[in-house]
């Protein structure tokens, strides 16, 4: 697993954000895991803008989605965060559109052998919850989980009200399992911002726990993790 540290998050996502680039433009095809939040939208920023500077061809993506919420309000969809800061920017570079898949109630049963089929994730990039969930993997979650429905944590549900503004928020998620992440060829992780320095020790300093899922990714053997000086504060020195 390596720990990359940055000032801020504007480094650490160029980072991110410089190495998601490279791997793209030296694979023929790459199988994406694209995740959603706060987190991811500097990352693609920054993904676009050096796309922008340097053109490369996207038809060769395929990208699934982590996770959707069970919810009627498609404006706060993953779907629609996904196409609003990553397919809509990049459909002129050639991303095809029948290669992006999006889990949802309706699908999640078939999404783990569609994603086999199309070869398993080359890469996938994963943001981290304030209760350590990655995709909606909570607390509990077990390493061998798949794409299932799952109940969101009191902590999860309280934070998307907090962001929302509203008390009227999704309880339950669709969400890829621990074991789809597991089996990506490489993973990404970003966690930024004070709030998430506790759960990040936790998570990579702390032994593996199915409390923390974000901690199976230890098991794995090409990690890249992306803190900035706030979020990686507790582990910066250990
Ligand atoms: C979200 C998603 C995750 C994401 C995490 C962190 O709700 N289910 O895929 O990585 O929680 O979100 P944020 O980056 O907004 O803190």
């Amino acid at each position: 697993m390596n720990i990359h540290f940055f000032e801020n998050k504007q480094e650490a996502s160029y980072a991110a954000a410089f190495d998601v680039y490279t791997s793209i433009k030296n694979k023929k095809s790459i199988v994406m895991g694209l995740a959603t939040g706060e987190t991811m939208i500097p990352i693609y920023k920054k993904l676009i803008s050096i796309i922008d500077k340097h053109p490369i061809d996207l038809s060769k993506i395929t990208a699934y989605s982590l996770d959707e919420y069970l919810f009627d309000q498609p404006t706060k969809s993953f779907r629609h965060f996904l196409m609003k800061h990553f397919f809509m920017p990049l459909k002129k570079y050639g991303l095809n559109m029948g290669h992006l898949y999006f889990i949802n109630s309706q699908n999640y049963l078939k999404y783990s052998s569609s994603i086999s089929k199309s070869g398993g994730f080359d890469l996938v990039l994963l943001g981290i919850g304030r209760n350590g969930h990655i995709a909606f993997n909570e607390p509990g979650s077990s390493i061998n989980s798949s794409c299932r429905i799952v109940k969101l944590k009191s902590r999860t549900i309280k934070n998307i009200q907090k962001n929302w503004k509203t008390n009227i928020v999704p309880k339950k998620a669709v969400t890829i399992g621990v074991s789809e992440i597991l089996n990506s060829k490489k993973i990404f992780l970003a966690a930024f911002g004070k709030e998430k320095s506790i759960i990040v020790k936790r998570a990579f300093v702390d032994p593996l726990s199915s409390k923390v899922p974000a901690s199976y990714i230890k098991k794995h053997k090409n990690v890249e993790i992306f803190l900035d000086s706030h979020s990686g504060k507790l582990i910066k020195f250990v």
